[in-house]
Order: C-alpha cells, then structure tokens, then sequence
C-alpha cells in the first residue's frame, strides 16, 4: 500500500496500517489453510489494535471464511426478522448480494451490525468476490475511540452515565429486538472508552428529554461519521474485510446499482452485553 509503511511488531503475518486511526490490510497469510498459532495470535493482536482487517486476494471457500472466524470466537446468526442477506447451503455462511433487482443497498447509513441486540455481534467478517464493473460499493469504517478522545471533556463528563435504546424494527421488521446500551461503552479487550451510539439503530438518550436526546444524537452521530477517524476500503474481487462491531462503524456507499457487488458473510457472537465505559 502506498506511503504507509508495515508495522514491524509483527513477525507471522504482514500488518500494514491504512489510516492513523483505523484498519490494517494483513498480508504474508493464505486463509485457505489453517493458521499456525503465531499468526492467529498476531492477528487477534492486530483486529485490538486496529479495528478492522482487510486482506486481500484470498480465493476462499465457507469453510475458510468459517475457520478464520472461529479463531476469534463462535459463528453467530442475525437477530433481524427480516433481513436482505439470504441463507445459503451453510448456516454459518450469509449471501450478501446487490444488482438491478435491489431495492436499496443493505449498509448504507453510519451503523454497528446489530446494535438492537441485547448482546450484539462481535465481528462480521464480509467477503467479496464480485465487484461492480466501473468499482463502486466501498465500505467505510469509523473509530468510535478516536470519535471519543475527540470529544471535549465537558461533553464525556455530559455523557457518562447515559444509556440509549438501540430499536432494529425500522430496518428488519416486527420481531426484530431492541436493547439499551451505555452510550459510553469500554472495550473489553483493549479497554479504551468509545461513543456507542449509532444512526442505524440508536432512537433516544434514555435519561433526555426528547427534544435534548433527538440534539444529542445528532450531534453524536454527525461527530462519530467525521473523515478525521474514518477510512474508505476500495474493494477489489476476493477481498475480505472483518471489522470488531464492539468499536468501530461502519458506511456501505450506494453508488453501483444496477451492477453488481457479491459475496459472502459470517459474523462473530458477542460475548457480553455492551458495558458502560
Ligand atoms: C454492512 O453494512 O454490514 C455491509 C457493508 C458492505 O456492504 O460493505
């Protein structure tokens, strides 16, 4: 990648930063076989630090994209009642696909995978192995840590304390759940605070008044979607991105309908609910 030099700590695998913030591509990896310990030790190390991994070139099959998520933790299944991805002949393994016949682009506001959950998913591993001809579709990921440390500190003193319901019925339909969660929430891994509230799902600041949450959240999500702490992953076929829903957002652009973007996903169980940071 151009003008970012890879981080020397890690010896098993490649890791190459993509922003100061936010995302690594993983390289010297063949996912089409089972890693040897150091490297998924590495790459668990590299998915705390920086969020969302992207590597590229990678011919997978489900039993691979399955593997690779296992390494971090249980394959779990959506909560929304209805959802675009379809089932395939794999439980595990979603069909994420778009063309001529789709209505709207799934993804296509700032989001968490999920939030509306009780306990949300960890991670959602997205392969792509067919991209619109004249490019398009690039996701892009946001730090809710840096979205955080941004912050004045009157404003964390503001929000500590506050929860949010988080409501996934608008998007998957009657069914779907809903939760509240911290609004500041800490990482269980790396165990730095970060703003977990969202455009997708987060409908009100249970402790505001109404006219006070709708503010808040706007202020929120306009500051969590800001570019300093984002980066926009182009795609190309046969590349796969997995990102940690615990602290990073993410934004699927709409701007290749009729054509057509395919592939797969898997997503990771949560273990626990959100916890106040
Ligand atoms: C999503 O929002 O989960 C999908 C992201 C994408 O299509 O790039």
């Amino acid at each position: 990648m151009d003008g970012q030099p890879p981080n020397t700590d890690y010896s098993a695998i490649a890791v190459t930063p993509c922003s100061p913030h936010i995302g690594a591509e993983i390289g010297d990896i063949d996912l089409t076989r089972p890693l040897s310990n150091s490297e998924a030790a590495e790459l668990k190390q590299a998915f705390t630090q920086y969020l969302v991994l992207f590597f590229r070139d990678q011919q997978i099959g489900f039993e691979d994209h399955v593997r690779l998520a296992e390494y971090f933790g249980p394959i779990g299944a959506h909560v929304g009642a209805k959802t675009i991805s379809q089932t395939t002949e794999d439980p595990r393994v979603r069909k994420f696909h778009a063309d001529e016949n789709t209505p709207r682009v799934s993804g296509d506001v700032w989001h968490t995978d999920q939030s509306c959950a009780e306990v949300p998913p960890m991670a959602s591993l997205l392969y792509i192995h067919t991209i619109p001809p004249q490019g398009g579709g690039d996701t892009i990921f946001a730090s809710m840590y840096r979205a955080y440390e941004a912050l004045s500190e009157g404003m964390k003193v503001y929000l500590d304390g506050l929860t949010a319901l988080h409501d996934g019925r608008d998007i998957f339909g009657e069914g779907t759940p809903s939760a509240s969660h911290p609004v500041v929430v800490r990482h269980p891994d790396s165990g730095r605070k970060l703003i977990y509230v969202n455009g997708a799902f987060t409908k009100r600041i249970n402790e505001l008044p109404e006219q006070e949450s709708d503010a808040v959240l706007r202020f929120l999500c306009a500051h969590c979607a800001r570019p300093e702490w984002s980066f926009r992953f182009r795609w190309a076929p046969h590349s796969l991105a997995m990102w940690d829903n615990r602290c990073a957002q993410h934004f699927a652009v709409s701007d290749y309908l009729p054509n057509v973007r395919s592939g797969f996903r898997v997503q990771i169980d949560g273990i626990a609910s959100p916890v106040a940071g």
